[in-house]
């Protein structure tokens, strides 16, 4: 049947969203897919409702009408549409952060030291708790958007009130240095892990879709420490109840120990995005990437 690639919508992530379904939607037509593209959940719900889709590739980033938080999952369930990737419960835990890290943290799996910032939590107390260097963030953001590396207190107010502009709360975490490793999922396939290395003092917004002077390592380790963070990727994806496909970011410290981040149930598609990259790696196209991340909505 048809097949809609839902993407945009209205989350801060709108633009990278609508760039990865483009893509996505050329590669299912190549692969002789009847796939269109729809704009958001609103117009989404619309089509299915008269009928016009059997299923969703769900290419949506983020919260509010991002669909990668649990929302469009329930309103899918409850019209019997199959849809790519997580459910409800895994779409809405890894959408935030702190909620995530709490599920971690109760399984003894390692995620950096960190005070969840409701809204006018005092947060130099809570800075004093991390001790710096610490990370500030909206809890439910994605692509590093209001994301600051805080070095000295004097910088901490104006990096809450970055984070402050996105709904939701805010986290605080300790700032990991050492190397950023992430890990694409597809079904129960863990992809080799990509080591990025920005040229800039980490892999921000900018880093990630704008600039082309990030370098990208694949597979980043190697042996058993490969093997290691792999599992360990597969296991946090699994404690999220997240399923079909995604991506776990991590960072390594010098010590070589893995800190868990956070999980994306969306993850980009842009011609910058990296499970296409590991993809690649282990000898699967954009095209065959596409088309198994369709496969997840076979249950
Ligand atoms: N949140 C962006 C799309 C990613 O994880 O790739
Ligand atoms: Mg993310």
């Amino acid at each position: 049947g048809r097949v809609a690639v839902v993407m945009g919508g209205s989350s801060a992530e709108r633009e990278v969203s609508l760039d990865s379904g483009r893509n996505v939607l050329a590669a299912l037509k190549a692969r002789g897919v009847d796939a269109h593209a729809i704009d958001g959940i609103p117009a989404l719900l619309d089509a299915l409702r008269a009928g016009h889709f059997a299923r969703v590739f769900n290419i949506l980033h983020g919260q509010h009408g991002g669909g990668e938080d649990g929302v469009l999952q329930g309103a899918l369930e409850s019209l019997h549409v199959p849809y790519t990737g997580s459910g409800v419960l895994g779409s809405a835990l890894s959408m935030d952060k702190t909620r995530s890290k709490r599920v971690w943290q109760s399984l003894g799996l390692p995620t950096p030291k960190f005070v969840a910032l409701p809204r006018g939590t005092d947060v130099h107390a809570a800075a004093k708790e991390i001790g710096f260097p610490l990370i500030v963030k909206p809890a439910c953001e994605g692509s590093s958007v209001g994301v600051t590396r805080v070095f000295e207190e004097k910088d901490l107010d104006a990096a809450v009130a970055l984070a402050e502009k996105y709904p939701g709360d805010l986290l605080m975490e300790t700032l990991i240095e050492g190397d950023e490793l992430t890990v694409g999922i597809l079904g129960r396939q863990v992809l080799p892990s990509i080591h990025i290395v920005p040229k800039g003092a980490f892999y921000d917004y900018n880093a990630k879709y704008i600039a082309e002077d990030t370098r990208y390592i694949c597979p980043g380790l190697e042996g058993d420490a490969e093997a290691a963070l792999r599992a360990l990727s597969l296991e946090a994806f699994d404690a999220l109840g997240c399923y079909g496909w995604g991506r776990v970011d991590v960072m390594r410290d010098r010590q070589g120990r893995n800190w868990l981040l956070e999980v994306n149930t969306a993850p980009g598609m842009t011609s910058h995005s990296l499970v296409p990259k590991a993809a690649a790696v282990a000898g699967i196209d954009y095209q065959e990437l596409c088309w198994r991340v369709l496969e997840t909505s076979f249950r």
